[in-house]
């Protein structure tokens, strides 16, 4: 498939060190590619933006209205991460320009983690090796047990929650879970109807929900004192989600008989920056600097799924997965041509739009429409006889916020 004009006159621009396969990826696309290391400031970025077709970037860099506002050429902004904080997307938005994340990358990489950390809690290992680091020999059972048929309790069964769902099932665990909305159980867990179920039978209770009204400080003295005394508590969620000076209390006072904790309500913003937290020296208990996603399989798996994506949204218009932009899945195009058009979504865009169509005479092979509040998605496989004219034409509209053609 060609774009309206040649690939590699597509350049596209990676900040921040993203993994090299993205660059690869694209490369072999045919488009232009220009990787580099560091973050870029905003004078730079609206620069950059007007010479660049695509900006592919991770957490540092800050795409601000002035940026996205400015920009000439701007057509699609890659975050090759999981947030999407750092980009003014509503100002993205009303340009036209999908952004793309890869939210679910580093799913596997979480829950790995919170399977090494059952194991872990369980066996006293952090404690034990610290000792060991020490010169001291702490070779004793007590207090050290298997997991296999211990009772998990998942908080928030999403991506993550059911993936460590599988896995503990496969070191034979019994899981149990809890969730806001109906799940489909994996293997053998059940789903359990409230948090004090859950709490009542769990030797192990991992979070796995995301931070919303309902689960900022979601587990604090109440609900920890309703967990079974000498079980375990995980969060490698949000730093929201647990009220640490609770949890500290619950472990000091050994209702708990251990933690593990990725995630903190405060956390420094950088590697130069001390970490503090009341949870440091207390026995039994794991605390990693927010590493439950931080592996090199996700860093590569962001770097594939965000290039693919800007990939198939510059080749066939598709915007699957697309943050704040109305998302359409579109098939191959085949013998026509496609008219992609982004609109401001007020009343009589598309009466206008078909007017042009009629008047040209076109015939339209399918059409596919999304909508937000404030936009419209419109694409539309034309004849290619008439496919440049109604293109050029619905490009004209006063209404029209970013019109392409594929060939
Ligand atoms: P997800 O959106 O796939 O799943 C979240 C689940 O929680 C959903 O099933 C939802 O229905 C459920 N839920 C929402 N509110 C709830 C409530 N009040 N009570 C019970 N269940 C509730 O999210 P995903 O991808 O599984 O991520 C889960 C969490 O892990 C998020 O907070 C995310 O930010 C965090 N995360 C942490 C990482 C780390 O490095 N530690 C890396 C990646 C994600």
């Amino acid at each position: 498939m060609r774009t309206s004009f040649p690939k590699d006159k597509i350049k596209i621009l990676l900040l921040e060190n993203i993994h090299p396969i993205a660059e690869s990826r694209l490369q072999a696309e045919g488009f232009s590619v220009q990787r580099e290391s560091a973050a870029r400031s905003e004078d730079e970025l609206v620069e950059l933006a007007s010479e660049f077709h695509v900006l592919g970037i991770r957490s540092k860099t800050q795409i601000t209205e002035r940026v996205v506002e400015e920009s000439k050429k701007l057509l699609s902004i890659g975050a090759f991460c999981i947030g999407t904080n750092q980009i003014a997307l509503e100002a993205a938005n009303r340009r036209g320009i999908p952004v793309f994340n890869a939210p679910y990358s580093n799913t596997r990489s979480v829950a790995e983690l919170v399977i090494a950390e059952i194991i872990s809690l369980s066996r006293q290992l952090a404690h034990r090796s610290q000792m060991a680091h020490q010169g001291v020999w702490e070779k004793s059972a007590n207090g050290s047990n298997e997991i296999r048929g211990k009772t998990l309790g998942i908080v928030g069964y999403g991506h993550i929650g059911s993936q460590v769902s599988v896995l503990a099932e496969s070191m034979g665990m019994k899981v149990v879970f809890y969730d806001i909305t109906k799940k489909l159980p994996l293997g053998n867990s059940v789903q359990l109807e409230s948090l004090t179920e859950l709490f009542n039978i769990a030797d192990f209770v991992s979070l796995h929900v995301p931070e919303t009204s309902d689960t900022r400080e979601m587990i604090g003295a109440r609900e920890l004192s309703r967990m079974k005394r000498g079980s375990y508590l995980i969060n490698a969620s949000r730093g929201s989600v647990v009220v640490i000076e609770d949890l500290v209390g619950h472990l000091k006072e050994g209702h708990l008989a251990g933690a593990a904790i990725d995630v903190f309500p405060v956390e420094p913003k950088s590697n130069e920056e001390k970490f503090e937290s009341q949870l440091c020296g207390l026995k039994n208990v794991i605390i990693t600097p927010h590493i439950g996603g931080s592996t090199e399989e996700a860093q590569e798996s962001i770097g594939t799924e965000v290039s693919d994506s800007i990939t198939k949204f510059i080749n066939n218009g598709s915007t699957t997965g697309a943050v704040g932009f109305p998302n359409v899945d579109l098939p191959i195009q085949k013998e026509c041509h496609r008219v992609l058009n982004v609109h401001k979504n007020v009343p009589g865009v598309l009466k206008e739009i078909n007017h042009i169509v009629s008047e040209v005479g076109a015939n339209i092979r399918a059409q596919y429409l999304s909508t937000d509040p404030n936009i419209g998605y419109l694409v539309m496989d034309l004849e290619k006889a008439e496919a440049s004219e109604v293109s050029e034409k619905i490009k004209a509209l006063s209404t029209s916020i970013k019109t392409r053609i594929l060939f």
